[in-house]
């Protein structure tokens, strides 16, 4: 494949991602200051594979093949090259420590994690900076960066909106930062009994992988439900997907068809 983009999907040349101002106030409708105060407490332990986290650090494995795979196919770049993303812009809404904005950055794109918890954005600081690597990491709300006029190619929303107070002023602020011809990933959590048994009585009662009360089910979104909110924001649903877990090897996967527990979204904004 070509590294020469499309004009319907070639990043735009904009020296400065985001305008340095756009951040910071992070009181807009998505923001849920417990769900906050909650990550904030855990953040020591963004990078410890087999700490309160575990359970991201075993299933990046298989989103992030997804997330660069989508972004070369959309953006017309060879999967197989050293940093195929080189040039693309990514937003990581909700990044944690950064456990997806490294890995972006490793591919080449210039990255942008955000996160409505200062410390988690101290933790991801600190960690790039012990990686060598040049992300920039901004502590506020999407609704900061849309009001600024913010705009991207791809934005990743990893396994946040279920834990965001108002899911329609997330998502449309998150659709507005999407430019023109770029890319949405969202993944999230099913609202079924299933979710039920294994999200929360399984990951967080049986097996101990989550600190109890780490999701609220009556927060988890349908497929329906989120696609319903993303065609709203002005977006085209692209693909649906699952990701299942293998107990006997300990591993996720892609399961297309299975979307009811976790699954992906890809959804595009009109050129
Ligand atoms: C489960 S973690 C996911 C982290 C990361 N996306 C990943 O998948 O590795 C959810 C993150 O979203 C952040 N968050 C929650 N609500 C948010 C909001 N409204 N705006 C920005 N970040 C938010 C939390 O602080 C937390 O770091």
């Amino acid at each position: 494949m070509s590294q020469t983009a499309p004009s319907q999907s070639a990043p735009s040349q904009s020296a400065e991602t985001v305008p340095p101002s756009a951040t910071a106030s992070v009181d807009p409708a998505s923001v849920d200051p417990d769900e906050i105060a909650k990550f904030t407490a855990m953040a020591e332990a963004w990078w410890d594979p087999n700490g309160k986290f575990r359970p991201l650090h075993r299933f990046n494995p298989v989103r992030l093949a997804y997330i660069r795979d989508k972004l070369c196919s959309h953006f017309d770049r060879d999967p197989a090259a050293e940093q195929p993303l080189t040039g693309l812009r990514i937003l990581d809404v909700g990044c944690g420590g950064g456990l997806l904005s490294e890995p972006m950055a490793r591919l080449g794109a210039t990255v942008t994690g955000l996160d409505a918890a200062e410390k988690n954005i101290r933790i991801a600081s600190l960690h790039a900076a012990e990686s060598k690597l040049d992300i920039d990491y901004r502590h506020g709300s999407v609704e900061d960066l849309a009001a600024a006029g913010a705009q991207f190619d791809a934005v990743l929303n990893m396994e946040v909106v279920e834990h965001v107070a108002d899911v329609g002023s997330f998502l449309g602020a998150s659709a507005a930062v999407v430019r023109p011809g770029g890319i949405m990933v969202v993944a999230t959590l099913n609202r079924t009994p299933k979710s039920f048994l294994l999200a929360i009585v399984g990951a967080e009662y049986v097996l101990r992988w989550l600190p109890r009360g780490t999701h609220d089910w009556r927060r988890f979104l349908r497929p329906s439900e989120l696609a319903a909110d993303l065609r709203g924001s002005g977006l085209e649903i692209a693909e649906m997907t699952g990701v299942a877990f293998n107990p006997l090897t300990d591993s996720w996967r892609l399961a297309p068809r299975d979307l009811d527990v976790n699954y992906m979204v890809l959804a595009e904004k009109p050129a």
